[in-house]
This record gives structure tokens, sequence and C-alpha cells, in this order.
């Protein structure tokens, strides 16, 4: 049976992959910072939950403990934050800035630090991972949104050096834009559902080969300038 670690499963995007994923018969580790009613709804032998605010480093250490060597075949680093919603010139200040990068930036990247061994031992060896386009500098036309945009930028950035770091290990590592979608994020003009959006990243997921990692990818598999 695959197995896959999810990330902020208690609601949008990773509520409906952890969903999904049960559905298609995998051994799934729901963490969640706030579990919902939806996501214990879904808690059967092959699904569990596991409390993780991936801003806590102890929380991530407690957590990988708890996994001790068991084999991992995905990794989907799914939770993200806005950020501060006054994030214009004049707003900006470092404890909105920092939260935002702790969250989106340093958190995917240390909680697969923590889960290589784990990715190691899988058979699939993937670390998937949402980002945005809004992290692209070269689509950057209209700017503003200075946390959310710098933070994914330095993630892409983060995730470029571990897929090529990982290569000879043959992890792959997968820099996923999700399409607009209808969340709580995305608000309710996204152009996707969250069941369209997880269905096409468990697509994504499915097809990827070693010529996917270290590419920014959209929700279509079509590459995203940098
Ligand atoms: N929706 C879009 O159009 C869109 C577009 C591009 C990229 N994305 C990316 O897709 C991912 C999922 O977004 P979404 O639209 O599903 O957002 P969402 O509806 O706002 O859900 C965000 C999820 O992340 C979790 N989370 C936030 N901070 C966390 C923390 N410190 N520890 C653990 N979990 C945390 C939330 O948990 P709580 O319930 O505890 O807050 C929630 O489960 C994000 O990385 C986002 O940047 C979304």
């Amino acid at each position: 049976m695959p197995s896959i670690v999810i990330t902020g499963a208690g609601r949008g995007i990773g509520l409906v992959l952890a969903e999904q994923y049960r559905e298609r018969g995998w051994r799934v580790y729901a963490c969640h910072r706030h579990a919902s009613v939806e996501l214990k709804r879904l808690a059967n032998e092959h699904l569990s939950l596991y409390p993780l605010d991936v801003a806590d480093e102890t929380q991530i250490a407690r957590f990988v403990d708890g996994l001790g060597g068991a084999p991992l075949d995905v990794l989907f680093n799914n939770a993200g934050v806005y950020g501060p919603f006054e994030d214009g010139l004049g707003a900006l200040n470092a404890q909105g800035l920092l939260e935002t990068l702790k969250i989106n930036t340093v958190a995917p990247l240390l909680l697969a630090q923590a889960l290589l061994p784990n990715l190691q031992a899988g058979s699939r060896k993937i670390i998937a991972t949402l980002t945005s386009r809004m992290g692209s500098i070269a689509d950057n036309a209209s700017g503003g949104h200075y946390p959310y945009r710098a933070s994914k930028a330095a993630l892409n950035a983060a995730l470029k050096s571990l897929s090529i770091d990982l290569r000879p290990r043959g992890i792959k590592v997968l820099i996923l834009h999700p399409g607009w979608v209808k969340t709580d994020m995305g608000g309710p003009n996204g152009q996707l559902t969250i069941e369209q959006c997880a269905t096409r990243l468990c697509g994504l997921v499915d097809a990827a080969d070693q010529g996917d990692s270290g590419r920014f990818i959209d929700i279509d598999g079509d590459t995203l300038p940098w």
C-alpha cells in the first residue's frame, strides 16, 4: 500500500487530497493544525490524523519520530498561508513577513529534510509541494503581495536546489502551482473546484518522472517561468 504525508489536511486542498488518496487505497498520514469535523470523519484504519503545526520545529521532530523508519512514498507539502491581509507598502512589518516565510518556505524544506530516510525507504520517492504562480518573478506584472510572493519565490529557489541534491538518490521534487482554486485562500471566484484541483494534482504525482523534478509545473502540466 503506497503511503503519503499531507500537511494542512484540515481544510481546503489538503483536506480533499487526503480524501482522494484515501479513496485510492493509500495509507494517509493526514497532518493538521486544526482537526476539522470533515477531516475527523475521514479517519479509518488507513487514514490517521496527526497534529502538526508546520511552523513548530518541535512538532515536526515529534511527528517524524512517531513515524519511526516507516517507508514513505510521497511527502505532500500543502500547508500554506497568504500572510497578513494588509500586505502593501506602508503596512509591512517584520513579524508578518517572517511568519509567512516560516510556514510557506522554511517548513516544507525542514519536513523534506527530516523525512528523507522515510522517502528513501519508499518506492515512489516524491516530494510534492504547492507553491504559487505568484512566486514567479518573471510573471510578476502587478507588484504588491510582498509576504506571499517572496515566500513562494524563496520556496521555489529552495526546492530547485533540493531537486538537484536529491537527483542522485532518485527522489523527485515536484514544484506545483495548483491553479486558482475555490478555497478560503483562493476565494469564491477561483477557476477550479477543490475536487478538480486535487484530482489533477494526484494525476501529476502519478505521472511524475525525473524530468519533472525541479520543474515549476502548472496544474495542466505546463512549465511556468521562474
Ligand atoms: N487556493 C488557491 O487558489 C491557491 C493558489 C496557489 C497556491 N495555493 C497554495 O495551495 C496550498 C493550499 O492552499 P488552500 O487554497 O487550500 O488554502 P486554505 O484553504 O487557506 O488552507 C490552508 C491550509 O494550510 C494549513 N496551514 C496554514 N498554516 C499552517 C501551519 N502553520 N501548520 C499546519 N497547517 C497550516 C491550514 O490549516 P488551519 O486550518 O489550521 O489554518 C489549512 O489546512 C497553499 O500552500 C497555497 O499557498 C493555493
